[in-house]
C-alpha cells in the first residue's frame, strides 16, 4: 500500500469522535513504524497475577501518535514469539496478541458474505492461537457477525446482546472475564452508539478490520473497549484462506469482491461495506484449486455485486476498454474501464475442476454481457441459475430506487437470458412498500412476478435506513400495515408462480449434489439440483455410476441422478422437490 494512504487513514482515525474510553486501533500497515521494542513490556498474564493493569492503561494513553505514521520506513528489529503473529502496535507486545487458548464462539447473522466473513475472522484468530468452540457456555470470547440491511436484522442482534449480558454478569470470577464483540455491518453503521448503549460490548470490528481482531481483543483484555471501523479501499483478505467450518461440507463460499458503488437509494450496504474492490484473479484461483484438492464439489463466488468483478491489479489489463453493460442499463457512477472482468474469472474458475459446480451471488442485472451468458450456457459445471434482483416491477419506483433500469429493460434482459441459457432457473429480490409506492406500482410488481415466474424469491418489507439517499430525500410514507399486506400479496403470488415454474422439473431426471441427511427424516437424503432447488429423496442402495455391478449408498459430495421428481405438497417453499434416486 502507498504510504500516503496510510497517513490518510491515520488522520481519519485521529479525527474520530470523543471516545475517551475506547481505543481506536490503527491499521496494520501503520504498525511497522513502531519504535517500541516488543520485548519492553511484561506479558499480561504476569500483569494479571501482579494486579497491575494500570501500567497497561498508561501504555495505551501514550499509544501511537500521528508522528508514528510519518516516521521514515526504518523498521526496528522484531522478536516475534510466533511466526504466525502480526507485528504488534507500539502499545501491545507480541505476547499480548496471542490467543492463549481462549475459546471463541462465533455467531453469524445475515447474508452469505457474513458466513464467509466469519470464516475469515476465524482464520485470523486461529493463527493467533485462539481455539474455536460451538458451546456458548464454554466461550471466553463471543463474536457476533452482524447485519444492518433492515431494522429487524439489527433488532435481533440487540435482543441477543441482552441475553449475552446476563451470561457475562453470571460469569464465575475464577474464569477469565468473558469478552463480547460486534463484527461486520452493524459495528460499521452504529460505531460508538453500540459501545455507549451496551457497555458489555468489548470490541467492535467493521467488515474491513478483521485483521485487527487479535489487537482489539488484546486491548479488551485490560477491560477497555476497543474498536476499528475504518473502511478500506483495497482490503479483500486475498491472502486469508477461510477455514472450512464443517469438515463434511460439500460446498464452500469464495469471496471475490467486496463493497458496492451502486448507491441504490434504499440500501445501507455502500455505507457499511464501503467501495467496490475486487480480489486478484490469481488468489481466487489458488483458493478454488485448494478447495478442489480438499474434495469440495461446489463453490459459490461471492460479492455484493459479484458480476461487477474487475481485477485491476495487473497493469497490462488496465486498458481503456470500456465496460459492456446489459442493454438498457446504466450506472450511478462514472463508467469504469479495463481490468480482468467477471467472464474471464468465471472461465478460469470453471476450468479448475470439471466435477466442481460453480455458482455466484449476488449479481447486479446491469453486468450481464453476452460473454457471461455464453459461458454459463457452454460450461457444464457452471450452474444454470441466475439471481436477478428486480426490487420492483414499476419503472417509477425503480427510478426512485436509483436502480439504473426500467421495467422494460429488465424484462428484455430476462428474455435474453432465457434465450441464451435454455432451462435457466431464475431468482430475484423484491421490496414491498418503498417510499411513495402507490397501489398501482405495487400491482406492477405483482404483474412482474406473474410474467417472469421466478423459481426462487426473496421478498422484504421496506425498512428505512439512516444515511441512505432515501432517508435524506424521500419520505417513508407507506404505513407498516400496508407494507406488510403488500408483502403478503407478493409472497402469495410468488409461491403460486414458482409452483408453476418448478412443475417443469416434475417427472424429469436431475443431477443432484448430495448435501447430507434430510432434516425431516433420517431415511431421506437432501441435495440440490443445478437450479439450486432442494431435492429430497430416499436414502436407498443404488447402482454405482462407474460400475453397474456395484450397489452403493450416496454420501455427501456425491452426484446422484434423481428421477421422477415431484413437488412437495403444501410446502411453504415451492423450491423444494421430492424424487427417487436412480444412480
Ligand atoms: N429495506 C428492505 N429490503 C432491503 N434490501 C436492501 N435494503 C433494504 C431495505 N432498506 C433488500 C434488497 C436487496 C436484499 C439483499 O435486501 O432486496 O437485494
Ligand atoms: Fe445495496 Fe444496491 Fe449495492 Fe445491492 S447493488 S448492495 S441493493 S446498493
Amino acid at each position: 500500500m502507498h504510504p500516503f494512504q496510510c497517513v490518510l487513514r491515520a488522520r481519519r482515525c485521529l479525527r474520530r469522535g470523543p471516545l475517551a474510553s475506547v481505543s481506536w486501533l490503527l491499521l496494520r500497515t501503520c504498525r511497522a513504524h513502531s519504535s517500541v521494542p516488543s520485548s519492553a513490556c511484561p506479558s499480561p498474564q504476569r500483569q494479571q497475577e501482579d494486579g497491575v493493569w494500570k501500567d497497561f492503561s498508561s501504555r495505551l494513553a501514550t499509544g501511537p501518535t500521528f508522528q508514528d505514521f510519518l516516521r521514515s520506513a526504518s523498521v526496528p528489529p522484531e522478536q516475534p514469539s510466533s511466526s504466525e503473529v502480526e507485528d504488534p502496535p507500539p502499545y501491545l507486545t507480541v505476547d499480548e496478541l496471542l490467543g492463549r487458548q481462549r475459546r471463541v464462539y462465533l455467531e453469524t447473522y445475515g447474508c452469505q458474505m457474513n458466513v464467509n466473513d466469519t470464516e475469515i475472522a476465524w482464520s485470523i484468530l486461529q493463527k493467533s492461537g485462539y481455539l474455536r468452540t460451538s458451546n456458548l457456555q464454554e466461550a471466553d470470547v463471543i463474536l457476533l457477525v452482524t447485519c444492518s440491511i433492515r431494522e429487524k436484522a439489527e433488532q435481533t442482534i440487540w435482543n441477543r446482546l441482552h441475553q449475552l449480558k446476563s451470561l457475562k454478569s453470571k460469569r464465575l470470577r475464577s474464569r477469565v472475564p468473558l469478552r463480547i464483540g460486534i463484527l461486520g455491518c452493524m459495528a460499521e453503521r452504529l460505531k460508538e452508539e453500540i459501545l455507549n448503549r451496551e457497555k458489555m460490548v468489548d470490541i467492535l470490528a467493521g467488515p474491513d478490520a478483521y485483521r485487527d481482531l487479535p489487537q482489539l481483543l488484546a486491548v479488551a483484555e485490560s477491560g477497555q473497549q476497543a474498536a476499528n471501523v475504518l473502511l478500506s479501499l483495497d482490503e479483500t483478505y486475498a491472502d486469508v484462506m477461510p477455514v472450512q467450518t464443517s469438515p463434511s461440507a460439500t460446498s464452500a463460499f469464495v469471496s471475490i469482491m467486496r463493497g458496492c458503488d451502486n448507491m441504490c437509494s434504499y440500501c445501507i450496504v455502500p455505507f457499511t461495506r464501503g467501495r467496490e474492490r475486487s480480489r486478484p484473479v490469481a488468489s481466487i484461483l489458488e483458493e478454488v484449486r485448494k478447495l478442489s484438492e480438499q474434495g469440495l464439489k461446489e463453490v459459490t463466488l461471492l460479492g455484493q455485486n459479484v458480476n461487477s468483478f474487475r481485477d485491476n491489479s495487473e497493469v497490462q489489463f488496465n486498458n481503456a476498454v470500456s465496460t459492456n453493460l446489459s442493454r438498457g442499463f446504466s450506472t450511478n457512477y462514472k463508467a469504469k474501464q479495463g481490468g480482468l472482468r467477471f467472464a474471464h474469472l468465471l472461465d478460469q474458475v470453471s476450468r479448475i475442476d470439471p466435477e466442481m459446480r460453480i455458482r455466484f451471488t449476488s449479481p447486479h442485472p446491469k453486468d450481464f454481457p453476452d460473454e457471461v451468458l455464453q459461458l454459463i450456457r457452454e460450461r457444464d459445471n457452471i450452474c444454470k441459475q441466475i439471481h436477478l434482483p428486480a426490487q420492483s416491477g414499476s419503472s417509477r419506483v425503480l427510478e426512485a430506487m436509483r436502480r439504473g433500469y426500467s421495467r422494460e429493460a429488465y424484462v428484455e434482459l430476462i428474455h435474453h437470458i432465457r434465450e441464451s441459457i435454455p432451462g435457466v432457473s431464475l431468482s430475484s429480490d423484491f421490496i414491498a412498500g418503498f417510499c411513495g409506492e402507490t397501489e398501482e406500482d405495487h400491482l406492477q410488481t405483482v404483474s412482474l412476478l406473474r410474467e417472469v415466474q421466478y423459481n426462487i424469491g426473496f421478498l422484504f418489507a421496506y425498512s428505512m435506513r439512516q444515511k441512505t439517499r432515501a432517508y435524506h430525500r424521500l419520505k417513508d410514507d407507506i404505513p407498516e400495515e400496508v407494507k406488510l399486506r403488500r408483502l403478503e400479496e407478493l409472497i402469495t403470488v410468488f409461491r403460486e408462480e414458482a409452483t408453476k415454474a418448478n412443475k417443469s422439473f416434475v417427472g424429469c431426471t436431475q443431477l443432484v449434489l448430495v448435501e447430507g441427511p434430510s432434516k425431516r427424516s433420517a431415511a431421506d437424503l437432501c441435495g440440490r439440483n443445478d437450479g439450486n432447488l432442494k431435492v429430497i429423496f430416499a436414502d436407498a442402495e443404488m447402482e454405482d455410476a462407474t460400475d453397474s455391478r456395484l450397489r452403493v449408498r450416496a454420501q455427501p459430495g456425491d452426484y446422484v441422478l434423481v428421477k421422477e421428481m415431484w413437488q412437495s405438497l403444501n410446502s411453504a417453499n415451492p423450491g423444494s422437490m421430492g424424487g427417487v434416486s436412480l444412480r
